[in-house]
């Protein structure tokens, strides 16, 4: 990877049993990687422990000495490495999976002045309470959420064979992904020139 080539972690925020996040992700990241500069990784929440039960202290102050499973390590380690996230999130119950909000508590640095943005799904609303929630729980790591994402209403009848029907789409993921690469260049030679004053 070289300087000018930045780590996108693609976080598949649901875990349930026949689940379409991973369908969306595996798009996402044909999508980064037909634009060039991001070196992409799809992170499956679902293929690491996340136990909803938290050790006594916050993740904010411990560093690398907080006490997590070791089959979280890779989880960790990814969330630490990523320069810029894309967080593909269902609705449920007009807000985001329960799996999310436990992977996001186990973590606190790793998301700190790094840019995340959204593509969601779901019923009428297409995802959308889900990402207001996640801008708001996200704003308190110190995480910078972009204004502009996708959402997929009725995805059921949206997509085929692993695509959204609509031609426009691919367009609307390019207009993101320019967005996500100008806050991802920004952050990192931010991050790089001094430490983030939180
Ligand atoms: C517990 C639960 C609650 C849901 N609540 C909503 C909702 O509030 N709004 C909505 O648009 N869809 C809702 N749905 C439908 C989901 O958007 C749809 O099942 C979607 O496929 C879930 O994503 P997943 O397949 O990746 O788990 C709900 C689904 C579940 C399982």
């Amino acid at each position: 990877m070289d300087n000018n080539t930045h780590k996108l972690v693609i976080l598949v925020g649901s875990v349930r049993e026949g689940r379409f996040g991973p369908v969306v992700a595996r798009w996402m990241a044909e999508q980064a990687d037909a634009y060039g500069g991001f070196e992409v990784e799809v992170v499956d929440l679902a293929a690491y422990d996340i136990p909803l039960a938290l050790p006594a202290q916050s993740p904010k102050h411990a560093g690398d000495a907080y006490p997590r499973p070791s089959g979280m390590s890779g989880l960790t380690a990814a969330l630490a490495a990523a320069d810029a996230f894309v967080v593909v999130t269902p609705e449920y119950n007009h807000s985001y999976p329960a799996s999310l909000k436990a992977a996001i508590d186990w973590h606190f640095t790793q998301w700190t002045a790094k840019p995340v943005a959204f593509v969601s799904y779901g019923g009428a609303a297409g995802g959308r309470h889900a990402v207001l929630h996640l801008e708001n729980v996200l704003t308190e790591l110190h995480a910078v959420t972009l204004r502009d994402g996708l959402a997929f209403p009725n995805y059921f009848t949206a997509w085929q064979d692993g695509r959204p029907l609509d031609p426009q789409v691919a367009g609307y993921a390019k207009a993101l992904l320019d967005q996500l690469a100008w806050w991802t260049a920004v952050l990192r030679a931010g991050r790089e020139a001094a430490p983030y004053p939180s």
